[in-house]
């Protein structure tokens, strides 16, 4: 059966776990693993900018033994109204997986509907899940696992990036508090989905206005633009409601004394989060930016290795 990974919950909390279990093997023996030697090839679609996600994916599929092609779709029919179906269709016959980054979840799912391989998102306007799956290895870096763990999520609540936490954050039966200002709160289906999930899991779901009630005592402060891409000429003032929710030195004073900072870059230094915050001893930023290399390696290796007669034995 060929899996996708278009959401967060397309992975169970056991196959998140196995997934962040092979992530945290292949980090400490970063070169010894060639799965996708022969090479296979993988392409990875940009309709979007891209600086972690492009080098982390081309460098993960190069360390993986495979050939990694990378496709700005501007060079490509996809302007031109090329069915996505067909483009699925057409690439599955060349590549083992497709990696893309577009607009409309709706986008990847045709193409995923087209695809006879396995397909990755790599940030839609509705989720980014494979920048959870290095958040949460961070989190099992820096705070000893995710399982009761909590996490506060302040900014702009509606965007990919909230409903990220929500639904992997729950899936790694994690407590999970997003706030933001009056008009972006994340959708009631994706905050469902994620109460049902937390009811297996054991972890939680809150959605709040005040940004002190989220971050009290949490052991995990994550931010991110209040200007996600396409949203720059989308005429609404991104920044006047937003002050309340930056990460600053006094915020961050109301976590648990021991809690981290996330948050998944690029930043926009003295909006949503300060230098201060952002350099300081408590930001995990830069081993969370890091993580995304490990963590997509070992998602590759899962997706190809899953349902496949080999599967029974150890990836890699
Ligand atoms: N965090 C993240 O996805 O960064 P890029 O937009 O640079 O890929
Ligand atoms: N919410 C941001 C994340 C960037 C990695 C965006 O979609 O632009």
């Amino acid at each position: 059966m060929i899996r996708h990974f278009l959401r967060d919950d397309d992975l169970t909390p056991a196959e998140q776990s196995a997934v962040l279990d092979l992530a945290e093997q292949i980090k400490t023996d970063r070169f010894a693993r060639r799965p996708l030697a022969g090479p296979r090839a993988v392409a990875v679609l940009f309709d979007k900018p891209s600086l972690r996600t492009r080098v982390s994916f081309e460098t993960g599929i190069a360390e993986l033994g495979g050939h990694p092609i990378i496709v700005d779709t501007q060079t490509t029919h996809f302007g031109r109204g090329e069915s996505l179906v067909d483009a699925g269709q057409v690439l599955s016959r060349y590549v083992s997986a497709i990696v893309m980054r577009t607009h409309g979840d709706d986008r990847l799912a045709q193409v995923a509907a087209g695809s006879g391989v396995p397909v990755v998102n790599a940030l839609t306007d509705g989720f980014h899940p494979c920048q959870l799956l290095a958040d949460l290895l961070t989190i099992r870096e820096r705070c000893g696992g995710t399982a009761g763990r909590s996490l506060a999520y302040v900014g702009d609540a509606a965007n990919n990036m909230a409903n990220s936490y929500l639904l992997a954050g729950v899936t790694a039966g994690m407590h999970v508090r997003v706030a933001g200002p009056p008009g972006y709160d994340p959708s009631p289906a994706v905050v469902n989905r994620a109460e049902e999930i937390a009811a297996w899991t054991g972890g939680s779901v809150q959605v709040l206005r005040d940004p002190a009630e989220a971050v009290d005592g949490v052991d995990v402060v994550a931010t991110d633009t209040w200007t996600s891409m396409g949203q720059e000429g989308d005429g609404r003032d991104r920044l006047t409601p937003f002050w309340p929710y930056q990460v600053n030195k006094s915020m961050l004073a109301l976590a648990a004394p021991t809690a981290i900072v996330l948050h998944c870059l690029p930043a926009h230094r003295g909006e949503e989060i300060t230098d201060e915050v952002l350099d300081g001893g408590q930001s995990a930023v830069f081993d969370q930016a890091e993580n995304r290399l490990h963590a997509q390696k070992a998602l590759l290796t899962w997706l190809l290795s899953t349902g496949r007669p080999e599967s029974a034995q150890a990836p890699g």
